[in-house]
């Protein structure tokens, strides 16, 4: 704001108040508006806010002290500098007229050089204001920019990952993605908060699997037993590789990446977890990872049909997979089919 060409709004009801202060400040080069009630002000601030305001105490209708908490009670006008001219000598009436909002008190009658002083003093003050706020503001928006930058990194990072352990293991080239989704959509419907973050980090649910050997990987047909121990193996690894972040997001993929093989009733892998002992977001991914593995071709088997798929998830409900989470799955069966469909 330039304090020099500043719009100021006189308020008083005696005419002649008000042609005395418009003439003064005009002079001192201000562009002056005049109101000669308190309502007449509040439209005119209503219309133009103008840089600051000049208000009478003793109005009829509306008094100043009415006019000023006005103001200040909207977040509009709360920013505008009030300063109260009045005949009332009274400490209380000026009192009042801080407690009301005011920022300063000229008294009447008023000599002309202390009203020029204090109206450009208020609006360099306000202007140094305006300027720290600004200043703030682009600090705020520079932040803002600074973590957006670091999440979207992080994501891509994640995504990128989990593309690299697709690819080693050779499954369709949408699993990650169809699976991301499927988490995404389960944990919302069961209410979490952590729906996001576990989209964000389940395509990393597979990421141990870059260090099994080709030989068990890629092995066509049953694995013998020690070659499934090997296998077993990626959940750990997953996990050891994942955990030595201390990133939320990457702290939530070491959890999904050990846990997605865990099952309801401790007969999963690696730990033999059970129930709630297996975090959510593990309990989540676990249906995701097998709901779309079944459902698709993998170098070891053929993909199952529809039928079988839902005939196998109701079976393993309560063993397999947490019950409460399958019967969400299946009330709203529609809604992950629409996601299959989407990213085949
Ligand atoms: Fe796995
Ligand atoms: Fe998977």
């Amino acid at each position: 704001m330039n304090t020099g060409c500043a719009n100021i709004l006189i308020v008083d009801d005696t005419l002649a108040n008000l042609q005395l202060l418009a003439g003064i400040l005009k002079e001192a080069g201000y562009k002056v508006r005049p109101a000669l009630s308190g309502k007449q002000a509040l439209e005119a601030i209503k219309n133009q806010p103008p840089d600051l305001i000049l208000l009478d105490i003793k109005m009829p209708d509306m008094d100043g002290y009415e006019v000023c908490r006005t103001l200040k009670s909207q977040p509009e006008t709360k920013a505008i500098p009030i300063i109260f001219i009045s005949a009332l000598t009274d400490i209380e009436d000026k009192l009042k007229a801080f407690q009301a909002g005011g920022l300063d008190y000229i008294s009447k009658p008023f000599q002309f050089e202390e009203v020029k002083a204090r109206v450009w003093t208020h609006l360099q003050l306000k202007s140094y204001q305006n300027e720290m706020e600004e200043k703030v503001m682009a600090g705020v928006r520079n932040v803002q920019l600074l973590t957006e930058e670091v999440i979207d990194t992080q994501r891509e990072i994640i995504f990128t990952m989990g593309e690299i352990c697709e690819t080693r293991s050779h499954e369709t080239g949408s699993h990650i993605k169809r699976v991301a989704e499927y988490c995404y959509l389960l944990a919302h419907l069961a209410g979490s908060d952590d729906a996001w973050q576990i989209k964000q980090a389940s395509p990393m649910h597979d990421i141990g699997k870059v260090a099994i050997p080709d030989a068990v990987l890629h092995k066509p047909g049953k694995l013998n037993e020690s070659e499934w121990k090997v296998m077993r193996s990626h959940a750990e690894l997953g996990y050891k590789m994942l955990s030595v972040s201390r990133r939320p997001l990457l702290q939530m993929a070491a959890t999904i990446a050990h846990e997605h093989h865990e099952k309801w009733d401790g007969s999963g892998y690696p730990r033999g977890l059970k129930g709630t002992e297996i975090s959510f977001a593990g309990r989540v991914t676990a249906i995701a990872d097998v709901f779309d593995a079944l459902n698709h071709k993998r170098c070891y088997k053929d993909a199952w049909t529809l039928e079988q798929v839902w005939a196998f998830l109701r079976e393993q409900r309560g063993k397999h997979f947490d019950p409460e989470l399958i019967d969400l799955f299946f009330e709203f069966q529609a809604d992950f089919l629409k996601i299959n469909e989407k990213y085949r």
